[in-house]
């Protein structure tokens, strides 16, 4: 199993990094939107060098806020010379990275839940459409957190019950919801022009440590844990390969408590031994809650779809998402999702107690 040394409530976790400024960053960073502006990348090297050569902690929150400082720094470096020079602050990052027991580089969770609200907050631009972003994905993943909380304690549980269960699914209900109501504010809110030519290019992938990492994106919000937690064992074939793929490929960016939850699910789910799955499909009562949410999760997922496409129209063929997928990824989701909804379908009345289950 991953380490996963600190609190177990990631909001909480990141609000108390959201309240550090380990690098005594906030003013450098309070002038990195006009920087962005003037395409500065002399004062961007200069930043970086100054805030992180050297830098040393061994504190998990501390090495996250760093990262986060740091990482608005090299992000909008790269955006503005894909071919600058990272080898000085690389040392740093690595280290930091160790000690936060995650990436070397800024997430989805620096860019939002890990970061200030009011003067403090750290943005590329920090533009009023800016502003909305972060806000929805910061409640966006808030809620979706604590769905994840209540169905992995569910995966936990020793006397997992029906009632437990349901709760849970009702917790994830809640947050998939907040979701897609954020996903709608974003997109009335934010024009694709705007995302696709102003906001989407200060996400770049960065090479680091002999690898490239991917830039902060929504495949790395927790609704990856939920689909761990609901979606998988994927179905066979080369569906079920690709999901797989995917999966694993995005696991990497979660907190480490998240990547716990995902690893020793995938783990439980291929040996076969799995109460928390097992419970989901015995009684009519939870199949049928169970598919109702995943249909659920497709209201989110088809207006995304939507916001993806009409984001791709405007850009170069074979356009990537930020965290390097085609929008073909999300037409997969959807397959998988739906699939899986279609099984979860409660089951024929075979027996003389499944009028009783449906009245309970
Ligand atoms: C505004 C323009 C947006 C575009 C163009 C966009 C595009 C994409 C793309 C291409 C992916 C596939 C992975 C990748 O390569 O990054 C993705 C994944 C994802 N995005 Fe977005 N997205 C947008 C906004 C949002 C917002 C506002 C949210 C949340 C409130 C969100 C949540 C997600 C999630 C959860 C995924 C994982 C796939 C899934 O679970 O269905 N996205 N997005």
């Amino acid at each position: 199993m991953t380490t996963s040394f600190i609190g177990a409530d990631q909001n909480a976790d990141d609000l108390a990094v959201a309240a550090m400024d380990p690098l005594r960053a906030d003013d450098v960073l309070a002038e990195l939107p006009a920087a962005n502006e003037r395409a500065d990348t002399a004062w961007m090297a200069d930043a970086l060098a100054d805030l992180g050569a050297g830098f040393d902690t061994a504190d998990v929150y501390t090495a996250r806020a760093a990262l986060r400082d740091l990482g608005f720094l090299a992000a909008s470096l790269i955006r503005h010379d894909p071919d600058a020079d990272l080898n000085g602050i690389e040392p740093t990052l690595l280290r930091l990275a160790a000690v936060a027991d995650e990436v070397p580089r800024d997430t989805v969770y620096s860019y939002t839940t890990r970061n200030p609200v009011g003067p403090r907050r750290r943005g590329f631009l920090l533009s009023d459409e800016e502003h909305v972003f972060i806000d929805s994905v910061v409640a966006a993943t808030q809620a979706l957190n604590l769905a994840v909380d209540d169905l992995a304690a569910c995966r936990d549980s020793a006397d997992l019950d029906e009632d437990m269960l349901l709760a849970a699914l009702g917790q994830v209900h809640d947050g998939v919801e907040v979701l897609r109501k954020n996903l709608r504010t974003v997109q009335r809110t934010i024009t694709p022009d705007y995302f696709s030519n102003r906001l989407r290019p200060y996400f770049p992938s960065m090479s680091l440590g002999g690898r490239a990492y991917m830039g902060p994106g929504g495949a790395q919000m927790p609704l990856l844990v939920l689909d761990v937690l609901l979606l998988a064992p994927s179905e066979p074939g080369q569906l079920g390969a690709w999901h797989d793929g995917y999966l694993g490929e995005n696991v990497l960016y979660l907190p480490p408590t998240h990547r716990a939850v995902c690893d020793d699910t995938l783990l439980a789910y291929r040996s076969g031994n799995s109460p928390l799955l097992r419970c989901l499909l015995e009684s009519p009562r939870v199949r049928a809650e169970y598919a109702a949410l995943l249909k659920r999760i497709l209201r989110f997922r088809y207006p995304h779809r939507q916001v993806a496409r009409a984001n791709m129209a405007i850009r170069a063929e074979g356009s990537l998402g930020s965290g390097g997928y085609t929008v073909e990824a999300l037409d997969h989701l959807i397959e998988i999702t739906t699939s899986k909804a279609a099984v979860t379908l409660p089951l024929p009345r075979q027996r003389r107690g499944s009028a009783d289950d449906r009245d309970r």
